[in-house]
């Protein structure tokens, strides 16, 4: 049996490592596996991607399609035209895509189209907010995929009610965490940086378009952020994307001028897990810290109207806050003003999600095991 497992930005490459070890660790008497691993290029920055591979262990792909940044039409264009041909020269049995980004949607159409089985890693999230590219990109790959391994009941509950049948359904876990666990000892032994004290610094990503693409709105989040800077010190590992929406908008100079929030390069994996460790609170806006700082216990605030993770509202630490200066400044105010939050680990984030996604990929008896 063939596989090719995609991974296209950095949120993939956190989810496709226990994968590819667990296939590397099958028993030497299950059958055959031939594993392709395919990265389509979508971040190529040594710190959006090459760092990711070296931190984890991840081989070097074993093909790259290179297809660079673009509008998302063009992007999904040269993904769609590149991924094609891969397909056609290889004829896998099963293309693994994981998660909502752009390759994710295009590899898995691509295959799709050519007859080949899809399936997706992280599948039913749903924020209902059709104005993110990754809800698109959600629910086009869920629609068409034949087998949909999810991180918790609500991810399957979401599908369930979209009609798609329990027998293509499977809860799995997550991913991303069985790396955040697999790592975190390493990770934790890194000195919170920049010399400040264990839990006495924030952190903060942001790169969201519906954040950062708007003078207007990334001004005023980033007041917001001066002032919660003012009672503890920020550390921001800017995404280029946002690094270059400061330069424009002429915000970059007022940010370094006032020194309250420290902007950095972006992070590799080991030292922005152990910062996130470290750290008194996260402000972010990204999908997958959500997850990680309910592992870990950090008080997250996500700045954002909605989630496509409420699990980690309900039980986990984290605050939806949306991008409203003043809903940010008095979340993050409250949360440095109270004690440890209460919180539980979602069930199955137990470390053991790829285990379960490659025995029941192939297991010991292939051809019952894939007759979903
Ligand atoms: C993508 C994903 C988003 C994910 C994010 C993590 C989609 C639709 N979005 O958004 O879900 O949360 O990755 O980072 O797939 N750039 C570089 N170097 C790189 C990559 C990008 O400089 O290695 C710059 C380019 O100017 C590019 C911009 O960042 O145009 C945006 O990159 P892109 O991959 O289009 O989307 P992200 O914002 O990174």
């Amino acid at each position: 049996m063939k596989l090719i497992l995609v991974a296209g930005a950095r949120p993939n490459f956190m989810k496709i490592a226990p994968i590819l070890e667990s296939l590397r660790r099958r028993p030497a008497r299950a059958p055959v596996m031939e594993v392709l691993l395919v990265h389509t290029g979508q971040h190529y920055d040594r710190k959006m991607s090459d760092d990711f591979f070296s931190d984890l262990g991840i081989p070097e792909p074993d093909i790259n399609l290179g297809v660079g940044s673009g509008s998302h039409a063009e992007q999904t264009a040269r993904i769609l035209t590149a991924f094609e041909k891969v397909c056609l020269s290889e004829r896998p049995d099963w293309v693994i895509v994981v998660g909502d980004v752009n390759s994710t949607m295009a590899c898995a159409v691509t295959a799709k189209k050519l007859g080949i089985r899809v399936a997706h890693v992280e599948a039913g999230l749903r924020s209902g907010d059709m104005s993110m590219p990754e809800e698109i990109n959600r629910l086009c790959t869920d629609a068409i995929s034949d087998l949909l391994f999810t991180t918790d009941e609500i991810a399957s509950a979401n599908l369930r009610r979209e009609g798609v049948p329990d027998s293509r359904i499977r809860f799995v876990g997550n991913t991303m965490i069985d790396t955040l666990l697999r790592h975190l000892d390493r990770a934790r032994q890194m000195a919170p940086p920049h010399g400040l004290p264990e839990g006495g610094f924030a952190v903060l990503t942001l790169h969201r378009p519906s954040n950062v693409d708007d003078c207007a709105t990334l001004s005023q989040i980033m007041e917001a952020l001066l002032d919660v800077a003012r009672r503890i010190p920020i550390i921001f590992p800017a995404h280029p994307r946002t690094l270059g929406r400061l330069k424009e908008f002429g915000l970059l100079a007022t940010i370094q001028d006032a020194g309250l929030i420290r902007l950095i390069q972006p992070l590799s994996y080991l030292p922005f897990v152990g910062m996130v460790a470290h750290a008194r609170m996260v402000l972010t806006d990204s999908g997958g810290i959500q997850e990680e700082t309910t592992v870990l216990g950090i008080p997250c605030i996500t700045m954002r109207p909605n989630t496509e993770r409420p699990i980690t509202c309900e039980i986990g630490t984290n605050i939806l806050a949306g991008n409203d200066p003043a809903r940010i400044r008095g979340a993050a105010l409250e949360v440095l003003s109270s004690g440890p939050r209460q919180f539980s680990i979602p069930e199955k984030w137990d470390g053991r999600a790829a285990e379960r996604i490659v025995e029941l990929l192939g297991g010991d008896q292939p051809s019952r095991r894939l007759d979903l």
